[in-house]
């Protein structure tokens, strides 16, 4: 192994972000990583997504498998949006196939002298579990050894992958376990029929942790993706990006005192689900029309032609009737429907942040009454909390509308938003019917805005759209 030792343990990856960040310190040459987990948990993805990273940074990686097919494995990886082949192609990537029925002995002789050929800087055994199986203890014990030597003599790391709870035994101590310097352990819950993946950080020699278990979803074309919640630390509010709120009514109760938003804000809009009316969808729409954002809709509810309709219904009412609406909307929104029952909580939420990174500076998020009916709220509110974090850091303009189907889950929308909107029903002397808007902004006293006073707004807010956006 004649290479200089010359690794900065920074050049090798995790292949995937959050774990880079998390643990990469304790990724050095001569690491031992252990992936361990039920069939299914995603143990070949990940290896083979580590694999492929370091392979593309120049580190060669050869991948051990047993089971699993060339092809096969082929397919998953270029439908996890990774190119094997060309890696292959390029000597930085070797898969090889050993029959079950070899010998372990046999096994680690045939890695010997692929290894003495190449400089392979990365080993996966994908499984141990197979190749351990049925063998005697000594063999055993001679295996392991040899694997957790293996890291030291090619100068890079080995990853062996494990089966549990099968592979109890080889877990026992003296075992895999506690020689690793990495343990990852893969698992998945069944919610409502759906699977809920997470991975949890056993070990992780040499990085402080205090996240152990962080979700994460598998995504065709984007491959394994964890989803650790966002440090309020690390959260940065930039104060000099504000927003204009283009109407005075509304920017007296918004932003008091400057007239001007923070972008970072998550701003509730509520709507009594009975008498549901247009003009809450012309508050976020005129705001983000005002300041030229670009908004990603995602509503709940309604298809993408229903929901898509509904704004330019409210782009009307500010606008009135413009031959541009319809281009307007194309502009500065990008509409999705998102049907939360067909997801698990973990799999929506990284759905969401995954579609914000697609260069949005605002979001709405329509008829999340939908998804708080539909999961346990100690599970949601983490998630929310979380995601408005992450959006927080971002920089994203957040609403959420609203219709209130109970005053708690209305509570606690309000209490994880900067401010409040939110329109009500009000009878009148003779019982005619107005419409009047409670308006909330953290750190000041509540105001109530009139129909009219809305009506003027929405009107302000035209003439102030027309002068800024060419329609
Ligand atoms: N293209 C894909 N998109 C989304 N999920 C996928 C894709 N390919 C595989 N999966 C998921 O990955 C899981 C298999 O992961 P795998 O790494 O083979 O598990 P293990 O090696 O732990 O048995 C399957 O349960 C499947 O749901
Ligand atoms: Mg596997």
């Amino acid at each position: 192994m004649g290479s200089p030792r010359s690794h900065c343990y920074g050049e090798f990856t995790f292949g995937v972000k959050a774990l880079d960040s998390l643990i990469g310190f304790s990724l050095m040459p001569g690491s031992t990583i252990l992936l361990t987990g039920h069939p299914g948990s995603g143990k070949t993805i990940l290896a083979l997504s580590m694999c492929y990273a370091n392979a593309l940074r120049g580190h060669p990686c050869l991948y051990i498998g047993f089971y699993e097919d060339k092809a096969k494995l082929y397919t998953l990886a270029s439908r996890l949006g990774m190119d094997i082949g060309d890696l292959e192609s390029k000597g930085l990537l070797l898969f090889v196939k050993f029959p079950v029925t070899m010998s372990v002995g046999d096994v680690l002789d045939n890695i010997n002298s692929i290894i003495k050929e190449r400089n392979f800087k990365v080993v996966v055994v994908d499984s141990v579990t197979v190749l351990l199986e049925g063998a005697r203890e000594r063999e055993r014990a001679y295996a392991l050894n040899y694997f957790y030597n293996l890291s030291n003599i090619i100068e890079g790391f080995i990853i062996l992958v494990a089966e549990t709870p099968y592979d109890y035994k080889i877990l026992m101590p003296g075992g895999l376990e506690f020689v690793a310097d990495i343990v990852l352990m893969l698992k998945y819950r069944v919610e409502r029929g759906l699977i809920d993946r997470f991975l949890e950080i056993r070990k992780a020699r040499g990085s402080p942790v205090s996240i152990v278990e962080i979700p994460f979803t598998i995504v065709e074309g984007a491959g394994l993706r964890l989803w650790p919640p966002p440090l309020l630390g690390e959260v940065v509010e930039d104060p000099e990006e504000t927003i204009v709120v283009p109407c005075s009514r509304l920017a007296k109760v918004l932003s008091p005192g400057t007239g001007k938003l923070r972008r970072s804000e998550t701003i509730l809009i509520a709507y009594p689900p009975d008498a549901r009316h247009i003009y809450v969808a012309a508050i976020p729409a005129m705001i983000i029309l005002a300041n030229r954002m670009k908004a990603l809709a995602v509503s709940y509810k309604y298809s993408e032609g229903v929901a898509r309709a509904l704004l330019s219904e409210s782009v009307k009412l500010i606008l009135g009737e413009d031959p541009n609406v319809e281009a307007l909307v194309d502009r500065h929104f990008t509409i999705r429907s998102v049907n939360p029952f067909g997801m698990s909580l973990n799999q929506l939420s990284a759905l969401e942040l995954k579609m914000l990174e697609e260069g949005f500076n605002a979001n709405i998020f329509h008829g999340v009454d939908v998804p708080m009916l539909s999961f346990a709220l100690r599970d949601y509110v983490p998630t929310l909390y979380n995601q408005r974090t992450y959006i927080k850091g971002r920089g994203i303009l957040n609403f959420r509308m609203f219709s209130v189907v109970d005053e708690r889950l209305y509570r606690v929308n309000s209490t994880l938003s900067d401010a409040v909107l939110r329109l009500r029903l009000k009878e009148g002397n003779g019982g005619e019917l107005s419409y009047e808007l409670y308006a909330w902004r953290r750190g000041f006293k509540p105001q109530i805005l009139s129909e009219e006073d809305l009506i003027a707004c929405i009107k302000e807010a035209s003439a102030l759209i027309k002068a800024r956006v060419k329609t």
